[in-house]
């Protein structure tokens, strides 16, 4: 297949670019950037890139001829301060990225093109359903309240305008996704200094996923027609914040003394604290239908990130390692 991949050099990016060229795909890649280049970005070697301006259709050039979408592209939900300008470019990159995308596809339609893509796979978030509570959410849950529900709303009605085209859409509500970067990376030096902490009660639930699994996920999505619409991409068994807290500070083997008043999380971070504070505990089973997760607990799935870490890379010397 040609797969055209936007946000192909960030953390979910990365890992799937690299697992769908593997795979046999060829890829193609629309960034902002026109100067990226593959070592710096970690795009693999054969990707051809296109640059891209999300706030006008996306070049038909990179449409024309590719077999699926895949979007990932948005200003990142977790550099804080969430200031009205950074919100309005949260909700922004993602509604405009994502029409870009649309519009690009309806005019390459109206050419004289090879046809076009017939799957369009896009991220999402559990954040679409606001704090979900003691509540286990599948797909047809209504959204919830709050900002990034509403971003998600607004995100997925642009995602669904593909269907528009005939093309099957699909938009994967990422959880947590862990891995060598996103949030893990700045969690694990206070958990790696035994300053790890219950946040809050400690009950909101948190669902994660491996960032393997995200990007088995969406590749399956590219071939198995069954998979359209939302799609919870999270692991079967959610855990609560506390839960988490206590399997990372084992996992770095250090103890977990702390606990963070929810009142002094909203203080510090504003509305951002409710990311920390507000939870979702959502039903796989939709995902696991189409896709066999590797990483089920958080146990197995810290163990082999944790692992990654510390794993030489070749040529590096061994004493300049990572531990
Ligand atoms: N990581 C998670 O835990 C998580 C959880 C839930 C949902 N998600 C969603 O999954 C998607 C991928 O996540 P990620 O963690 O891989 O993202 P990421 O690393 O923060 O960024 C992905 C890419 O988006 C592009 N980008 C950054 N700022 C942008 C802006 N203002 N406008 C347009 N494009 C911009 C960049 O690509 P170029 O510079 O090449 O254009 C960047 O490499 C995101 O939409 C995110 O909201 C992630």
């Amino acid at each position: 297949m040609i797969v055209l991949v936007t946000g192909a050099t960030g953390f979910i990016g990365r890992i799937l670019s690299a697992r769908l060229a593997a795979s046999g795909h060829s890829l193609r890649v629309l960034s902002r950037n026109s100067n990226v280049t593959h070592s710096a970005s970690g795009l693999p070697a054969g990707a051809q890139v296109f640059s891209w301006n999300p706030a006008l259709p996306a070049p038909i050039a990179a449409l024309r001829g590719a077999d699926a979408v895949i979007h990932l592209a948005g200003e990142n939900i977790g550099a804080w301060p969430w200031t009205a300008a950074r919100k309005r470019l949260i909700l922004e990159s993602r509604v405009q990225g994502t029409r870009s995308l649309v519009e690009g596809l309806r005019a390459a339609a109206d050419g004289a093109g090879d046809g076009l893509p017939s799957v369009f796979v896009s991220a999402s978030a559990v954040g679409y359903y606001g704090d979900g509570g003691e509540e286990t959410l599948a797909e047809t849950h209504e959204p919830g309240t709050g900002f990034l529900a509403e971003v998600c709303v607004a995100w997925e009605r642009e995602i669904f305008r593909a269907r528009e085209l005939g093309i099957r859409a699909v938009a994967i509500r990422n959880g947590l996704v862990l891995g060598k970067g996103g949030a893990l990376q700045k969690l694990l030096p206070a958990f790696r200094l035994g300053g790890g902490a219950v946040l809050g009660s400690g009950r909101q639930w948190w669902s994660w996923i491996h960032v393997e699994d995200v990007a088995g996920l969406f590749a399956r999505a590219l071939d198995d027609n069954a998979l359209a619409g939302p799609v919870n991409g999270c692991a079967p068994q959610p855990v609560r914040q506390r839960e988490f807290a206590v399997t990372l500070a084992k996992a770095v083997r250090r103890p977990l003394l702390l606990r963070v008043p929810g009142m002094a999380l909203r203080l510090a971070l504003g509305e951002m604290a409710g990311t920390l504070l507000e939870g979702q505990k959502t039903d796989a089973g939709k995902a696991e239908k189409g896709y066999p997760f590797r990483y089920g607990n958080l146990d197995a799935a810290l163990a082999d990130i944790l692992g990654s870490f510390s794993r030489p890379r070749s040529g590096f010397p061994p004493r300049w390692r990572r531990t």
